[in-house]
């Protein structure tokens, strides 16, 4: 494989599993401050994170490549209000998608096929992903400072099931 694509999606192991920490961060938050179903939401979205890591980890090992772990950043872990986590969860989801974009590109660059289809399957998760966020946020919104509401969304948000 080529040898910027490789070293890029070593780089993007490290951003999953970045999100990953980032995500169980915010799992922490939301147990302290008794909201178990966001809590629940963030620890799926923590798993998923680890999966797509293990994906590219797979891929690599299968085309024959080095998988390099790296160090990682520090997660965010003070936060002002579910609504404040949820909108660093869609900013870091942001990011992850120009990222993927990114490597994408590179991809088709280097014509390599395998890494294309790999990668065109990251590039629909990431809809998913900031589409998950966003439904969050809109709804955290609307509530505002409602307390039963907000707890109503807590129970809505426990009963998130793990992706198929
Ligand atoms: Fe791996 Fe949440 O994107």
């Amino acid at each position: 494989m080529n040898k910027k694509l490789v070293t890029a999606l070593n780089d993007q192991i490290k951003y999953e599993f970045e999100a990953a920490f980032n995500y169980l961060a915010m799992a922490a938050y939301f147990e302290e401050q008794t909201f178990p179903g966001m809590a629940h939401w963030m620890r799926l979205q923590y798993e998923e994170e680890l999966a797509h890591a293990n994906k590219i980890f797979d891929f690599l090992s299968d085309r024959g490549e080095k998988v390099n772990l790296q160090a990682l950043s520090k997660p965010v872990s003070n936060f002002k209000s579910p609504l404040d986590a949820f909108q660093k969860a869609l900013k870091h989801e942001q990011k992850v998608t120009a990222l993927i974009n990114d490597l994408y590109a590179l991809a088709v660059n280097e014509k390599d096929y395998p890494a294309q289809v790999v990668l065109q399957w990251f590039v629909l998760e990431q809809v998913e992903e900031e589409k998950n966020a966003g439904d969050v946020i809109e709804q955290l919104k609307r509530i505002g400072d409602d307390g039963p509401a907000l707890l109503q969304l807590d129970q809505q948000l426990a009963q998130r099931q793990p992706e198929a």
